[in-house]
Formats: structure tokens, sequence, C-alpha cells
């Protein structure tokens, strides 16, 4: 069988190595399409050789753009990709521009779709990724879902038939590199900062936290009025709208450094103190290395880890100082997202659920 993998963003990158290896150990062909979301080299490189990814097979270079252009010059390219490659199944991840678009091409050419993180909602219409996703999960004819409570979204929706629980393929990669890290002895990269009663690691890129100056200065206020260092891994978005609008990523507690490679995020939030995030994948992340997390936003598609305690949405200054300062959580045993075979779990189910093209 042959499957081809659409992925143009830092996160589809982590999704994507393990179910490269996963479709190659089952012994099927896999062909690579990198849009070009994603084009600096932190962004998108790094995790291509960390996770030892193959090379992509086709490049589109979209590089950025409004969500129309974005997701336009991808359609414009797909046709003929497709027409060239002509996989049995499109894999699309998650919830980017680059998702939409690689599902709407290859419906429009009977090409079958699979959607890999598929269920998922923040019930928030005015995120860019939950339009994404759903029309998304509407146009795949396998949706594949990581959690009980995506399942149960698919259903809401009538989606039952096309709907598969995997479990969730960063679990996969996480643990894989974990276990390295401990095996070798944690590089933690975050060593240097002066903390002594430890740190937090934040990440911030979030339209809704970003593109309004106002929203951006508050974020800025709270983390910096934080009672430990908190380390932002600035996402390049949030390094062009500070400099924008004349905001300083560096002041009080807050200092800006430029984004991790993946085995160096894990190491450093290994050894803080806690997350702020307004990430999906972190959120997560910080739960499987049972690291407290403060997310900024006002819903999470996670719900598991607010459920179980090791995550806390907040937004305002006031919010955000009480998240960070709160109790440690209560230990658990928990695994909503699964034992770290999602991405064996998901090959097989695309090989079940998708018949081959003649
Ligand atoms: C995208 C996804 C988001 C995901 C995030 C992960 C969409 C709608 N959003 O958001 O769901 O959580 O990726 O990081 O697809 N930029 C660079 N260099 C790059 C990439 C981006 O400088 O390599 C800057 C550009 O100014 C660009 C801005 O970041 O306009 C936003 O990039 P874009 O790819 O549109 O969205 P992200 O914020 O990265």
């Amino acid at each position: 069988m042959k499957i081809m993998s659409v992925v143009g963003a830092r996160p589809q990158f982590v999704k994507l190595a393990p179910i490269a290896h996963a479709i190659t150990a089952a012994g099927h062909e896999h062909v690579i399409v990198h849009t070009g979301q994603h084009y600096d080299p932190m962004l998108s490189d790094v995790f291509f050789r960390d996770l030892k990814i193959p090379t992509p097979d086709a490049h589109l270079g979209v590089g950025s753009g409004s969500h129309g252009v974005q997701t336009g010059a991808i359609l414009a390219q797909m046709d003929e990709v497709l027409e060239r490659f002509q996989p049995d199944c499109v894999l699309v991840y998650g919830d980017t521009n680059s998702t939409l678009a690689a599902a709407v091409s290859a419906v429009k050419l009977h090409f079958p779709v699979a959607h890999l993180e598929a269920g998922l909602r923040s019930f928030n219409r005015s995120m860019p990724e939950e339009h994404n996703r759903v029309l998304t999960d509407h146009a795949a004819d396998l949706c594949l879902a990581p959690t009980a409570v995506a399942m149960k979204h698919l259903a809401t929706e009538g989606l039952t038939d096309t709907a598969v629980l995997v479990g969730d393929v960063m679990t996969d990669v996480l643990y894989q590199v974990r276990d390295g890290l401990l095996a070798n002895g944690t590089q933690n990269p975050l060593a240097d900062i002066d903390a002594p009663n430890g740190y937090y690691v934040a990440t911030i890129h979030r339209a809704e936290n970003t593109n309004d100056p106002e929203r951006l200065r508050e974020v800025v206020a709270a983390l910096g009025a934080a009672d430990k260092p908190v380390v932002l891994l600035a996402h390049p978005r949030v390094r062009a709208k500070a400099e924008e609008h004349s905001i300083s990523l560096n002041s009080g507690a807050l200092i800006a450094r430029d984004p991790l490679s993946y085995p160096e995020l894990i190491a450093s939030v290994l050894s803080s103190s806690g997350v702020v995030t307004d990430s999906g994948g972190l959120q997560k992340e910080a739960f499987l290395l049972r690291v407290p997390c403060t997310t900024v936003r006002h819903e999470t598609e996670w719900v598991e880890t607010i459920e179980l305690g090791w995550n806390v949405l907040a937004n305002s200054t006031d919010e955000i100082t009480a998240a960070l300062t709160r109790p440690a959580p209560e230990a658990t045993e928990a695994t909503p997202y699964g034992d770290g075979d999602a991405a064996t779990r998901a090959v097989q189910a695309i090989v079940d659920g998708i018949k081959p093209r003649a």
C-alpha cells in the first residue's frame, strides 16, 4: 500500500516521526510531502534530523501568508503531486492550514483521506484550527481518533462509521525521546538560566494571544510577574508581533530564547517546575512527563489533562499567578493518550479501512 503523508507545521513533524517508522516497519510505501508552511530551520529541519524522518519526496515551499493565500497555495500545487505519486491513501495530521488544504485536494481527485488526530474540538469557532479540524473530519474517509472524548465528538457529528480509536501518536514519540534522554543523561539546554528555585518553560504563539497587541502585552506582563524565571521559547510569530508593537519579551521574570529542538524541549520540561503555554501538544507533553501545566486559553481540546488536575486554564494576570503557584497535582497512573503504540495502530487502521486503488 502507498500512503502519502502531507505535513507542514512543527507539531505535524513530531506526529509524522512515529508514523513514518510504523509505515516502513509494516512494509508499506511512504511518500512524504512538506508544504513549507513552516520553513525556519528550528521549526522544521531539526525535527527531520533529530526524529530520523526521511527527507520529503516533495516540498511545496508555500511559506507564510494569510489563511486564504497559504491554504490556496497548497491547493494549487497538490493536484500535480497527487497525480504524480498516485497514493492509495492521503494521511493528514492535526488542524493546520496544511491539513485542510491537503484533505480538500485529495477528496476532489478521489484519493481516500485519513485524518490523524481526528475528533478534537475546542468548540471555539474563532480559532482557525477549529474550522480546519471540523472540515477535515467531515471530508475524511477515515478518522483516526486519539482519545475516547474525540470518538464521542465524532459520534455526535454523525461520523461513527468512519471513526477508529488508535491513541495518540505524540505519546509514542514522547516516550521514545524521554527514554533516550534518561538513558543517556539529560542535557538540559536551559541549565545556564540563573534559577536556584526552578523555572517555567513557556510557549505562546496562538493568534488569539498574539495578534491583538493589548492581549499580547497582558500575557507578557503576567509572565513577567511570575515567582520564578519564565523561559519563553519564542516562536517567530510572537517575536514578530512583539517587535511590531514594541513589547519587550525580556522583562521581570520573563526571558526570551529561541525555539528548541524536540529532544531539547523535552529535556528542558523534564527539569522544569512547570509549563505555561497556549500550544496543544505541549499541554499533553507536560502531562505525560507529569509536570504541572498552565494553559493560556479559555478552553482546551485536551480535557483529560484538566480533569486529572495536571492542567489549569488561566488568562488574566491573577489567574496565571494563581495557577503557577498552585499546590502540586495529585499523582495519577491514568493513560488517556494511549500506551505509546498509536502509530502502529493507526497504520493498521488505514490498511483495514482503506481499499488500495486498483
Ligand atoms: C501554525 C498552526 C497552529 C500550530 C502552529 C505550530 C495554522 C492555522 N496554525 O501556527 O495550529 O499550533 O503552526 O507552531 O495552520 N513564521 C516564521 N517562520 C516559519 C513559520 C512561521 O517566521 O517557519 C511566522 C510568520 O510571520 C508567519 C507566522 O509565523 O506569518 C505564523 O505562521 P503560520 O504558519 O501561519 O501559523 P503558526 O502561528 O505557526
